[in-house]
């Protein structure tokens, strides 16, 4: 599975690929706008800070067709791989994963409420498949979407990969890794409530203490 960071902070970025496996990052243009950087200075953060091999995804704005495509165009041509495009799943954004995947670009189908539009785009070449998890839990079952969804790409072969975002809880990324998603993105506070289990600091906490107390010293190697 892929783990990849849904963030504009590169700072973490770095963070969290130090400790974790981490495959890239996505961002839109809301993260972007919060990050209170131009799009242009948060593109340059991340490519300093991410590896050859690490994927960047960022998202188209226009919304017309031909200014997605010249949108798609700019994004890609930020660095020379591991750069994808995100494109939202609309009427003009459908038509335009079709025209980047045949322009041979890397396409995230983008702002997916439900299993069909995701499955739409997947016929139109999309590589990866954003649903929106937890929005789409205002409107049903989005955890039970998505897992519609990779029963329906399976069922017809299709190669796509689903990168389930929007994520507000460790709990949503959880029944998503056992139902066998092939990606998750998710923000650095949700991984940081994956990681950070009180009752492992407690546990070595308690092992450091006893250690002191028998051998005067706070590892294991002497001195
Ligand atoms: C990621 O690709 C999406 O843009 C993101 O997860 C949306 O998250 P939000 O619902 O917190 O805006």
């Amino acid at each position: 599975m892929e783990l990849i960071l849904d963030t504009a902070d590169a700072g973490q970025v770095r963070e969290l690929s130090d400790m974790l496996t981490i495959t890239g990052v996505t961002t839109n243009p809301t993260i972007i706008t919060r990050s209170g950087k131009t799009p242009e200075q948060v593109a340059d953060d991340m490519l300093s800070v991410l590896s050859d091999d690490q994927l960047l995804f960022m998202q188209t704005v226009a919304t017309d067709f031909d200014g997605i495509m010249a949108d798609a165009r700019r994004i890609c041509s930020l660095r020379p791989k591991s750069m994808y495009v995100k494109i939202p799943v609309t009427h003009e954004g459908l038509r335009a994963i079709k025209a980047a995947k045949a322009e041979g670009l890397g396409v995230l189908a983008t702002a997916i409420y439900s299993a069909d539009e995701a499955f739409l785009a997947a016929m139109n070449g999309a590589d990866y498949l954003a649903p929106y998890v937890n929005r789409m839990e205002n409107y049903g079952d989005g955890v039970g979407q998505v897992e519609d969804l990779l029963e329906m790409l399976a069922a017809n072969g299709l190669p796509a990969k689903v990168v389930a975002a929007s994520f507000k809880n460790a709990g949503q990324v959880h029944e998503l890794v056992r139902a066998g998603i092939q990606a998750v993105t998710v923000p650095p506070e949700v991984v940081y409530a994956m990681v950070d289990h009180p009752g492992t600091g407690i546990a070595v906490g308690e092992f450091s203490a006893a250690w002191r107390a028998a051998y005067g010293r706070d590892t294991f190697a002497a001195e």
